[in-house]
């Protein structure tokens, strides 16, 4: 079976799993952050060489605030633990988004993670965080007319794989599979760019459920399609 290179996963259903079982949201997102660091050993032992995971989107600001506060809390316990699964488990760990928003002291723990972790050389891991496909984009921008303006690039030289550079995901080939758990169907704002050629594979078991059996199950049904790109067979 073949494996997909790099998967993307939108961790989703946490808040919904933790009510049906009775307790918090935030119970749910405890779960599923615990859940996280189990897949990401299973989706490396698979085979899988990229897993690009969402965390916390641009958009999640607006959630109430003490789901925000609570979701901070554990980023900032997550990422503790994630130095040591990361050495542990030999995974280069870095973020996406924009980190400016985030309190100081956990934008500072993401750089320890993403430092420490550099010179590993088993799964490429990718935490998006604050992430929007479109703040991306925007951001990508911005840099960009800098250079142009600095006269670093001409406009000329602007194409699509050059523009991908200027993205949180330079050196990241792009999905081949998206995973969304909870049934719900949309993109949410993720890597809008990036997904351009992506397999899309969705599932009603909800992320603090998602197991090792249900990532193989979309892998199987990633390897019956046939993948295309502009009306051509994949090589
Ligand atoms: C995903 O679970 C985690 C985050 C977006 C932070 P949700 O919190 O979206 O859970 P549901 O979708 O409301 O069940
Ligand atoms: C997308 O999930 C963001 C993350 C999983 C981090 P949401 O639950 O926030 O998305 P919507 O609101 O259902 O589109
Ligand atoms: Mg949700």
């Amino acid at each position: 079976m073949a494996v997909p290179q790099h998967v993307a996963i939108i961790l989703d259903g946490n808040g919904r799993w933790a009510k049906s079982k009775g307790m918090p949201r935030n119970y749910g997102h405890v779960k599923g952050a615990k859940n996280l660091e189990v897949i990401c050993e299973d989706a490396y032992n698979m085979g899988i060489k990229y897993l690009t995971v969402y965390l916390f989107s641009t958009e999640n600001w607006k959630r109430p605030e003490d789901e925000v506060e609570a979701l901070m809390k554990l980023f900032r316990s997550y990422t503790k633990t994630c130095v040591k699964t990361a050495m542990k488990n030999n995974m280069k760990v870095r973020t996406i988004g924009d980190p400016s928003a985030l309190d100081s002291d956990l934008q500072e723990s993401l750089r320890v993670l993403e430092e420490t972790s550099k010179d590993n050389t088993g799964l490429n891991f990718q935490i998006a965080i604050n992430y929007g496909g479109r703040d991306e984009i925007v951001r990508s921008i911005r840099k960009l007319v800098k250079d142009c303006k600095e006269g670093k690039v001409s406009e000329e030289e602007i194409d699509e794989e050059m523009f991908s550079r200027y993205l949180d995901t330079h050196d990241i080939p792009d999905p081949d599979l998206l995973i969304r758990t909870s049934g719900e169907q949309r993109l949410s704002n993720y890597l809008i760019w990036q997904l351009a050629y992506t397999e899309f594979y969705f599932t009603d078991v909800p992320w603090p459920a998602f197991t090792k059996e249900d990532l193989q199950k979309a892998i199987e049904k990633y390897n019956s399609r046939e993948r295309r790109f502009g009306g051509v067979k994949e090589e």
